[in-house]
C-alpha cells in the first residue's frame, strides 16, 4: 500500500490534448494502491469516463488548487497564472531552469507557497538519461511533415491526427519523385523516430550522429534534398548551416525541418532563422530561388496525442509506482532547490519532506 495521492490536472493550453497518464496506466496505479484524482478536461484525448472506469476519482477542471496538501499534482505544460502561491508538489515540464522567460516568477510562486517543482525534463536515471520523453514522436512528426512538404502535400493549418491517418498520406504515390534525406542526431529518440517516418514514406535516410559531424562535411549535407535536425546539443559546436551555405549554388537542400528548435540559444546548430513556425503556418521560405523551406515547430508530439501520450505514460508509470524521496524523484527535488539557489531566491519553509 502507498499513501500517494496523484492529481491529474486539466491542461490550460487549449491545443494540448496529451496527458502524462493514460487510462490503462491509471488502472495500474489504482491497483497498486495509489489514489488518483483526474480532472475533467474537454480537450484531453482520453475522456474522463475512461479514468473513472479504471477506478479514478473525478474532479472539476482546475480544482487542484484546493487538493489535499499532500496530493502531488501532475500535468505536462504550464500552470495557470493563479494562484500566486503554490503549496503542492507539481510534476510537469516547467522550463524554468535555463533562465527562460517567466522562469524566476514560477520558482518564486513555489517558494512562496512551500511547494516544489518536480520537473519531468530532469527525471533521469543514475547516468543522467531522461526516463520519460516525447522525442521519438517529435522526430517522427518532423520527418513526416518534411516529406509532405517536399512532396507538395502538406495542408495547413495542422491538426492533431492518428499515426494510422498520418502513415496513409506518407505512403509514396504514383508520380512522386525520389529524393534523398539526412537525419542528424540519428541515434537519439527523435532521430530514430525521424528515420522510421522516412522509411514509412519509402526513403532510407542518411543517418549522422556525433561521429559524422565531428568533422562536418557541409557539402555532403547540402547534397541532400531534405534534412531533419534532431540533435540534443549540450555544448557549442560549429553550426551545421550558415547563411552563406543557403546561397551555395551547389545546394540541393530544399526542405529543412528543425526538430531541436534551439532558436536564440548559444547552442543552436541552425542559426539561419530567428522564429519558430507553428500549426497555422508550419512552413516558412528561407530562400526563394532555388527554394529552401523551413519547418520549426516546438510542439510536434501534440499532433499525435494518443500515441505520444501512450508511450510517455508507459515510461513514466514505473517511476510513479516508485514515487519516493530518493532516486530519480530525489534528484528532481534537488534540481529544484539548486535552481532556486542559483537565482538567489530565498526558500521559505518547504512543506513536503
Ligand atoms: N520540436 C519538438 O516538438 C520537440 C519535442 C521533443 C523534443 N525536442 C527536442 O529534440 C531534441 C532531441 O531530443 P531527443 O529526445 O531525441 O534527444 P536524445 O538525447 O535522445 O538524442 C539526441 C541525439 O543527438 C546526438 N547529438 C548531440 N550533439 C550532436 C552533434 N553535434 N552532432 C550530431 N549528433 C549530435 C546525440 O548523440 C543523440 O544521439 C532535443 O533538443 C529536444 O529538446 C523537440
Amino acid at each position: 500500500m502507498t499513501d500517494l495521492h496523484l492529481w491529474l490536472r486539466h491542461e490550460v493550453r487549449s491545443t494540448e490534448r496529451r496527458t502524462p497518464i493514460v487510462p490503462s496506466d491509471a488502472r495500474r496505479l489504482v491497483e497498486s494502491g495509489v489514489t488518483l484524482t483526474v480532472e475533467e478536461s474537454p480537450q484531453r484525448i482520453f475522456p474522463v469516463e475512461e479514468y473513472e472506469a479504471a477506478g479514478c476519482r473525478r474532479a472539476p477542471a482546475g480544482s487542484w488548487v484546493s487538493a489535499p496538501e499532500q496530493a502531488v499534482v501532475i500535468g505536462l505544460k504550464e500552470l495557470p497564472d493563479q494562484p500566486g502561491e503554490l503549496t503542492h508538489r507539481h510534476i510537469f515540464f516547467g522550463h524554468a531552469y535555463k533562465r527562460q522567460p517567466g522562469a524566476e516568477a514560477l520558482l518564486r510562486r513555489f517558494t512562496a507557497g512551500g511547494g516544489a517543482l518536480l520537473d519531468l525534463e530532469y527525471l533521469v536515471d543514475d547516468s543522467g538519461r531522461r526516463l520519460a520523453a516525447f522525442g521519438f514522436w517529435a522526430g517522427y512528426l518532423g520527418a513526416a511533415l518534411a516529406v509532405l512538404q517536399h512532396r507538395g502535400r502538406l495542408v495547413a493549418p495542422l491538426t492533431p491526427t492518428s499515426k494510422e491517418e498520418l502513415d496513409e498520406i506518407l505512403q509514396p504515390a504514383a508520380g512522386d519523385e525520389e529524393f534523398t534525406a539526412l537525419v542528424i542526431g540519428a541515434l537519439g529518440r527523435s532521430g530514430r523516430g525521424a528515420r522510421l517516418a522516412f522509411l514509412t514514406a519509402g526513403i532510407e535516410a542518411t543517418a549522422w550522429d556525433l561521429a559524422e559531424t565531428r568533422d562536418l562535411d557541409r557539402r555532403a549535407l547540402l547534397a541532400h534534398d531534405v534534412m531533419v535536425n534532431a540533435v540534443l546539443a549540450t555544448s557549442p559546436v560549429p553550426p551545421f548551416l550558415r547563411e552563406q551555405d543557403l546561397d551555395d549554388p551547389a545546394r540541393r537542400l530544399r526542405t529543412l525541418c528543425d526538430v531541436t528548435v534551439d532558436v536564440g540559444s548559444p547552442l543552436n546548430v541552425l542559426p539561419v532563422y530567428d522564429r519558430t513556425t507553428d500549426w497555422t503556418e508550419p512552413v516558412r521560405p528561407l530562400r526563394k530561388e532555388p527554394p529552401l523551406d523551413l519547418i520549426a515547430i516546438d510542439n510536434l508530439p501534440s499532433l499525435l496525442p494518443r500515441e505520444s501520450s501512450t508511450d510517455f505514460s508507459a515510461a513514466l508509470l514505473p517511476q510513479l509506482l516508485r514515487f519516493e524521496t530518493g532516486g530519480p524523484w530525489g534528484r528532481c527535488l534537488d534540481r529544484f532547490h539548486q535552481a532556486c539557489r542559483e537565482l538567489g531566491i530565498a526558500e521559505g519553509e518547504f512543506r513536503h519532506v
